[in-house]
């Protein structure tokens, strides 16, 4: 059987590290990488970690207005796929009239695998299928609706996920299949485990927030990038100005459990630093609105280039808290067990949000800098890695696609 995997933004090669592995053994499996990430932190670094041979096809499409990247990828696949002519560094044939393509996440190159593909009649596999923020704002939301209601195999990693497809009356064939990053996680913490990524930070476990944010939506607004300084801005107040007179200076920030002033105590007493690996499109937008010196000047953020998957998971499962306008990383910091605060009006992991361990959060300061102060969740009650299934997605989709799977 011949599979072409469409793959082009770092969420996308995450996704694709697990199945690959799973489906090379049986199929002979070709890899379209779309060039929409094309730096070394941005792409490069997750095949090199991640065990992912190099792309057999790069197309080269980089950074573009979105309809311009959108139309030159779906171009570059649809030649590729043997249906027009080659403009990448392909051209060879290998991925020409496969039996499946397979698309992951909900990126542009997402929606312009599906697209090529579903345009010649070769049929369409998405694998993270049926999430829904309902929020149409959103990029990846319209390439998630369009990326399914063009996919044959739809591959449900939550319930709520399959029940959405259900309700869209969507043509494909819905499988819950659970989350492919279960494994991804599992697998990548046994090096996670060995990062030096704390030593090298001049961190302590439990010391810090991870921070990112890169979506269109917020990185667009001066008004939400402000909110996100001054809150640093504030956090370092709330937490330095106690923590020189308290007696807590050295103690572990456990704040399982604890009361909220206790919580805050035991945060200033470790002088919360913010780590934020920042994505090339936030440090420029900050850099042409002028935030970008100001931010750097904060003593208690650390700005650091992208990560890879290896050194990211590292951070995350040690961090105090995960502030993120990111999808992937809600599930990320929830498999850590590691509270999150999304900085959005709604999120696709909706599951996560039970018992407290993901929470919505406006680009409010005050809403900010309360959520990081907040205690964690103090139980486990509602807290189950369940709600991403059972841990094998890669094989139950590899298993539909092989073996129940018929043109
Ligand atoms: C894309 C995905 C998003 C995902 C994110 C992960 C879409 C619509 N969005 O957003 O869902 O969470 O990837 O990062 O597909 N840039 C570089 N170097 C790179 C890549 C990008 O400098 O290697 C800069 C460019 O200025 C570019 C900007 O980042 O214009 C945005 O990149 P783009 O690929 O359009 O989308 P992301 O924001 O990365």
């Amino acid at each position: 059987m011949k599979i072409v995997s469409v793959v082009g933004a770092r969420p996308n090669f995450v996704k694709l590290a697990p199945l690959h592995k799973s489906l090379s053994r049986y199929s002979d499996h070709i890899i379209i990488h779309t060039g929409q990430h094309y730096d070394y932190e941005m792409s490069d670094i997750f095949f090199k970690e991640l065990q992912i041979p190099r792309p057999d096809i790069n197309l080269g499409v980089g950074s573009t207005s979105s309809g311009d990247q959108i139309a030159r990828m779906i171009r570059g696949v649809e030649a590729e796929l043997g249906f027009g002519k080659s403009e990448g560094n392909g051209g060879k044939g290998i991925a020409s009239k496969p039996d499946l393509v397979i698309v992951y996440g909900d990126t542009n190159s997402t929606f312009a695998g599906a697209f090529s593909a579903s345009v010649n009649s070769i049929p369409v596999a998405h694998v993270e299928a049926g999430l829904r923020s309902f929020d149409r704002r959103m990029p990846e939301e319209r390439n998630r609706i369009l990326t399914d209601h063009l996919s044959d195999l739809l591959f449900a990693p939550t319930i709520t996920a399959s029940t959405n497809l259900k309700d869209e009356h969507s043509a494909g064939r819905i499988i819950n299949s659970g989350d492919i990053s279960v494994e991804l996680v599992n697998e990548a913490w046994r090096f996670s485990k060995k990062s030096a990524i704390l030593k090298e930070l001049s961190l302590e476990s439990r010391s810090f927030v991870l921070f990112t944010m890169h979506r269109a939506e917020s990185t667009g607004s001066f008004s939400s990038l402000k909110a996100i300084v001054e809150s640093f801005q504030e956090l370092k107040k709330r937490t330095h100005d106690r923590s020189s007179s308290s007696s807590l200076m050295h103690q572990k920030i456990s704040g399982i459990g604890s009361s909220s002033s206790t919580n805050e105590q035991n945060v200033h007493g470790h002088q919360l630093q913010i780590v934020f690996p920042i994505h090339p499109r936030t440090e420029k937008i900050l850099k042409t609105y002028g935030l970008y010196d100001k931010l750097v000047s904060l003593e208690n953020v650390k700005i650091i280039k992208p990560l890879g998957y290896i050194d990211f998971l590292r951070l995350v499962k040690e961090s105090y808290k995960v502030v993120t306008d990111s999808g992937g990383l809600q599930k990320e910091a929830y498999l850590c067990s590691i509270p999150c605060i999304t900085i959005r009006k709604s999120t696709e992991w909706v599951e996560t949000l039970r018992g407290g361990w993901n929470k919505l959060c406006s680009f409010e300061k005050d809403e900010i800098v309360n959520s990081i102060l907040q205690p964690r969740p103090s139980t486990e009650k509602n807290y189950s890695k369940d709600i991403f299934g059972s841990g094998n997605a890669s094989e139950i989709i590899r298993d539909s696609i092989i073996y129940g799977y018929r043109k």
